[in-house]
């Protein structure tokens, strides 16, 4: 059996001192071995021996069992004995792991098609209670994996979407969109993409080719909306002009565009990255308010103000 034939999943994902309704599998040396059977339970013991040997994460179920997993991380989400903060907890290590694997697929549209059910369940975690984007927010930020960053981009995305009135089709498709915006970096040679430092003309010239690297990849695929496409093709565009690859501005830009625009440029300057300081978030949205004003929507501006300060007012309280 190859590695394929499994998914990579979190421990923390996983309840202790629960019968496991599937296997839980171990990569060590390139070899898939057994680590917790069905029936088994995860103990203190176990727990205690990862937290001292830090295996780096690479756990996996079976492929057979992707329904059964699911399922369990569902009945999760449901337990009224699990907090929220908990749960926002197992929804995001869930869904980073099932990214981390759908952006090597290189089938882009059954990226997207397994994408859509993490978004389905972001959304209904942020309809259920009204402290869940804050929840979901409060875990943003920790490093910049491009599977951590779009999930984060997506979160930032949803609670924006929301505020603007987007009705659930419209903010299922978004969330879509925001997951895959940066999917032309396929292309972008990685010694470019994890450069530490700045990038020199010639880099910088190629990096900016991600956009339409994307368009070119999402167009190979049928049946990918328009609003996907824009999503990663427009999200450099600026609001008064001046961004790339197309020059338009205002509402030339698709809405998702200047939303991804806004909550992408968000994350990178909240993240930590090896080689930045993290900004906090009143920092950040000042800066995007004053420095940088012009490239985005006035309004989203305003809107995810109201988000943020709202999560602010909500965590004080
Ligand atoms: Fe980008």
């Amino acid at each position: 059996m190859s590695s394929f034939d499994y998914f990579r999943i979190r421990l923390s994902t996983v309840r202790a001192f629960e019968e496991l309704p599937f296997d839980i599998y171990l990569q060590l040396d390139g070899k898939i071995i057994t680590y917790l059977r069905m029936g088994e339970s995860l103990t203190d013991t176990k727990i205690t021996h990862l937290h001292n040997k830090d295996t780096g994460e690479s756990f996996f179920v079976h492929n057979q069992h992707k329904q059964i997993y699911r399922d369990y991380v569902k009945s999760s989400m449901n337990s009224d004995k699990i907090s929220n903060d908990e749960k926002a907890v197992i929804l995001r290590e869930s869904s980073i792991a099932i990214l981390e694997d759908l952006f090597e697929t290189p089938d882009v549209a059954r990226a997207l098609e397994e994408a859509k059910p993490i978004i389905t369940d972001l959304l209904s975690f942020m309809d259920n209670a009204p402290e869940s984007i804050g929840n979901l927010i409060s875990l943003t930020g920790h490093d910049f994996y491009t599977y951590n960053h779009s999930f984060d981009v997506s979160i930032y995305s949803l609670g924006l979407g929301q505020v603007l009135g987007m009705d659930k089709v419209t903010l299922e498709e978004l969330g879509q969109s925001s997951l895959f915006h940066d999917i032309g970096k396929r292309n972008v040679p990685l010694e470019i993409l994890c450069k530490k430092g700045a990038l020199s003309e010639d880099e910088w010239f190629e990096m900016r080719q991600h956009p339409a690297y994307g368009l070119k990849i999402l167009n190979a695929h049928e049946n990918i909306s328009d609003a996907v496409k824009a999503a990663c093709y427009e999200h450099h565009e600026s609001w008064t002009g001046g961004g790339y690859p197309q020059d338009i501005s205002g509402h030339e830009i698709h809405p998702f565009g200047r939303i991804v625009a806004l909550t992408d440029t968000y994350d990178a300057m909240t993240t930590q990255r090896s080689y930045n300081t993290p900004l906090k978030p009143t920092e950040a949205l000042n800066m995007m308010k004053d420095k940088i004003s012009g490239r985005f929507d006035p309004d989203m501006l305003n809107a995810m103000y109201s988000i943020l300060f709202k999560m602010e007012k909500d965590q004080a309280s």
